[in-house]
C-alpha cells in the first residue's frame, strides 16, 4: 500500500537523514526507482509534476500504474506518490485520483493569496489523510517549460505557512532546477537556517537535488532538510546510458532493437544512481 510521506519525513528529521524525491517520468522509471529503493531498504517519494503526469495520459493513469507496479513488485519499503510543483486545481485532483501525497506550489502568488490557498489545500488534503508540501520563494531554472529566477526566500513568511499545519515545507535557498551553472553561488545556509528556526520541527524540502555538491547536500540536511528532490540527474543518467548502447551499434546487433533491450542500460544506470543519491543522503537501511 502507498503511504502519505508525513511519517517517513517526521523519522527522517528526528534521525538527521534525508528521504529521496526521485521524479518519475515512464513505467521503466517507476520500476528503477522502486528496485533501487527496496535493494536499498529505503523510504521514498515518486514525484511526478503536472507535465509529467500528463505526458502519462494523467493523474488516475499514474496512480494506477504506481499502484499496480508497487503490488506486482512486492515492495516492502514506506513509497509515497506525491505531486510536484502542483497547482490548486492539480492538487484538489490528485487527492481524487489517489496520490498520497501533494505539494501546492503557490510561491508565485503575493504571500496572503499563498497563505489562503495552502490553508485550503491543507484542510482538504488533511480531511483525506494526504501528506502536503507548500512552498515560499522561488526555486530558480526551467522545469517542464516554466523558468523561474529564484527567489530566497523570507524566514517569516516560512512561518506563516508552516503555521498552516503544512507537512513539510520548501524555501527557496538559492538552489535551481536543472543543471547548476559554473558559476552557481552555492545554496544560502544563512537563511536555511533562519527558515530552520522559524519552522522549528517542520521537515524542510531542498528542490534542485541534482548537481549540488555532497559538502553542501550534507550540511543541508544538518540544518533540517529531510527531502530532496531529484530529476535531472536521472534524465541525464538514463540519456547517457542509452547513447552509449546506440553508439556502441547493440541496437542493430541480433534483437538489440528490442525495446526491452534498447531501454535497459538507461534503467540499469537510473538503479545505480538512485542508490549512490539514497547512500548519499543516509537513507539506507531506514525502512
Ligand atoms: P532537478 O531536476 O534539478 O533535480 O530538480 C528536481 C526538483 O526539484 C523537482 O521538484
Amino acid at each position: 500500500m502507498l503511504v502519505n510521506a508525513t511519517e517517513m519525513l517526521k523519522k527522517a528529521h528526528e534521525g538527521h537523514y534525508a528521504v529521496a524525491q526521485f521524479n518519475i517520468n515512464n513505467l521503466e522509471w517507476t520500476k528503477a526507482v522502486l528496485k533501487a529503493c527496496e535493494e536499498m531498504k529505503s523510504p521514498v517519494i515518486l514525484g511526478v509534476s503536472e507535465g509529467a503526469a500528463k505526458y502519462m495520459c494523467g493523474f488516475k493513469t499514474v496512480a494506477d500504474m504506481v499502484k499496480n507496479i508497487h503490488d506486482q513488485m512486492g515492495i516492502t519499503v514506506p513509497v509515497a506518490l506525491h505531486l510536484d510543483h502542483g497547482t490548486y486545481e492539480g492538487a484538489k485532483a490528485c487527492i481524487e485520483a489517489g496520490f498520497t501525497s501533494v505539494m501546492f506550489d503557490g510561491s508565485h502568488y503575493a504571500i496572503d493569496e499563498n497563505i489562503a490557498k495552502s490553508k485550503e489545500i491543507i484542510e482538504y488534503a488533511h480531511s483525506k489523510g494526504i501528506s502536503v508540501e507548500c512552498e515560499v520563494g522561488g526555486i530558480g531554472g526551467t522545469e517542464d517549460g516554466v523558468t523561474s529566477n529564484g527567489e530566497v526566500a523570507d524566514p517569516q513568511e516560512c512561518k506563516r505557512i508552516n503555521d498552516l499545519g503544512c507537512d513539510f515545507l520548501a524555501a527557496g535557498i538559492g538552489n535551481i532546477h536543472g543543471k547548476y551553472p559554473a558559476d552557481w553561488k552555492g545554496l544560502n545556509f544563512e537563511v536555511l537556517g533562519e527558515v530552520q528556526k522559524a519552522c522549528e520541527g517542520t521537515p524542510l524540502v531542498l528542490h534542485g537535488g541534482s548537481g549540488i555538491p555532497k559538502d553542501q547536500i550534507l550540511k543541508a540536511i544538518s540544518l533540517g532538510v529531510s527531502k530532496i528532490n531529484v530529476n535531472t540527474e536521472l534524465q541525464l543518467e538514463f540519456a547517457a546510458a542509452t547513447r552509449k548502447y546506440i553508439e556502441a551499434g547493440k541496437d542493430v546487433e541480433g534483437k538489440g532493437y528490442d525495446p526491452r533491450k534498447l531501454l535497459a542500460p538507461g534503467a540499469d544506470a537510473i538503479v545505480a544512481k538512485c542508490k549512490s543519491m539514497v547512500e548519499e543522503f543516509g537513507s539506507a537501511n531506514k525502512a
